[in-house]
């Protein structure tokens, strides 16, 4: 078999490249290891910036997103008993868009349908190879079969544990990394959401997050030991540790239900270098993970889509290399600024186990600046509503 472009992972960042291929004319196979439900029932997440918005546009697939998305002008950080609203409008001039992952991944299976493209879901043994020539491929088990697909190049968007980061000789690959000593528990439930916009709170016993999905559905984390279990947590624990750590006046008109989904994410801050290979790009959690404290793993997945696309569209336009030449340095250029922003937004809001007096009064004296000073506001909406492409 041969197509112009192989896609390893069909998450997010893999069928959004795919459908913005496919509508430049340009063919791309897609390659998943789990099942379609599987991927489409994973509760990940939930706020979307601009660029993310607009390139669902390009690829053609932003209707139902512009129909059921909400818009929110601002977000509120909660430190003990002080407030700071961050006005996203005021000091960065756009809003983001409230829409789950799962559905961007159900809008864009949906459109892949529409628009045809071939997909194999549950494909095994996933291997690169020829990456370093101008002939590589991608062999893979299916349906009890050993396949071949020969290609142009190869996009890995396999995630964190995917084959594609591992297939990069170590003698090329640096990777950066930081574990962070806590989780998050992450509940949905079917209750209107606690307030309009997303309330990020800091407490004695630790974080947490009010968010949501659409006005009946609600999203809620508090930060959890990195050993936790799951099983540890009853809805009535879970609810009631939320208040404890939430500003009273949200604590007291929350409404709570039976969770519908209850998860503990590990939080993880790590980037490999280069993210090319000779004819491989790595793409999105392949690549790089934040904490998920800014809400940008999902945004930065996407701009690195944006600029692999752009790559890949002026090679087959004229054979223009350089937007392919470039790729690693450009997504990485960005993704250490959304590195720095989300460890940052994490080490502000956490506790940590071996936190001291001084580091505490360091994060109160961080968030009465925050308060007092529109600078301060401005960077920190910037980088909430997402830096440039
Ligand atoms: P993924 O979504 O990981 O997609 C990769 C795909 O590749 C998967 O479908 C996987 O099955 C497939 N795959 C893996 N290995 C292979 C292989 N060998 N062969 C073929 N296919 C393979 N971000 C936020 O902004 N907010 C959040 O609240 C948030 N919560 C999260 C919770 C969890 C538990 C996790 C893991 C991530 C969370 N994220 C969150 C991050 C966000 O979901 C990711 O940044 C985003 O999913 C990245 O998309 P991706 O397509 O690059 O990778
Ligand atoms: C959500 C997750 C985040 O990490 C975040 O910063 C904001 C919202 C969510 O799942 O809704």
């Amino acid at each position: 078999m041969r197509h112009q472009i192989v896609i390893i992972g069909g998450g997010p960042s893999g069928l959004l490249l795919a459908q913005l291929l496919l509508k430049q004319g340009i063919d791309a196979v897609v390659l998943e290891r789990q099942t379609r439900a599987h991927v489409l029932g994973r509760i990940r997440a939930g706020v979307l910036e601009m660029g993310f918005v607009d390139q669902m546009r390009e690829a053609g697939v932003a209707d139902r997103m512009e129909r059921e998305g909400l818009l929110h002008d601002g977000t509120i950080l909660s430190y003990n008993d002080r407030e700071v609203r961050i006005d996203f409008r005021k000091h960065a001039g756009r809003p983001v868009t409230i829409y789950g992952q799962t559905e961007v991944t159900r809008d864009l299976y949906e459109a892949r349908d529409a628009t045809g493209g071939t997909t194999y879901f549950e494909v095994a043994d996933v291997t690169l190879h020829g990456m370093e020539g101008d002939t590589p491929y991608v062999t893979f088990r299916h349906d009890g079969q050993d396949k071949r697909i020969d290609c142009d190049f190869i996009a890995g968007c396999d995630g964190f544990h995917g084959v594609s980061r591992k297939s990069i000789p170590d003698s090329v690959r640096k990777d950066y990394e930081r574990v962070y000593p806590f989780g998050w528990l992450g509940v949905l439930s079917e209750t209107p959401p606690v307030n309009n916009e997303l309330i990020y709170a800091s407490s004695d016993r630790g974080f947490a997050l009010c968010s949501m999905r659409n006005m009946n559905l609600s999203r809620y984390y508090v930060q959890c030991s990195a050993e936790d279990r799951v099983e540890n947590w009853s809805d009535a624990r879970f609810w009631e540790e939320l208040r404890r750590r939430i500003p009273p006046d949200a604590a007291e008109r929350i409404v709570t239900g039976p969770s519908i989904e209850k998860s503990i994410a590990p939080l993880r801050s790590f980037v490999t270098e280069p993210m090319r290979f000779g004819r491989l790009f790595l793409c999105g959690d392949a690549a790089h993970i934040v904490p998920p404290t800014g809400a940008k793993g999902l945004n930065s997945a996407a701009s690195d889509v944006y600029y692999l696309f752009q790559g890949l569209k002026a090679f087959y336009a004229d054979g223009e290399t350089d937007g392919l030449d470039s790729y690693s340095q450009k997504a990485l250029d960005r993704v250490w600024k959304v590195e720095r922003f989300s460890w940052w937004m994490t080490s502000l809001l956490h506790r940590f186990p071996d936190q001291s007096a001084f580091d505490q009064k360091m994060q109160e004296a961080e968030i009465a600046f925050l308060s007092e000073s529109e600078a301060a506001q401005e960077a920190l909406a910037r980088n909430y509503v997402g830096l440039p492409y």
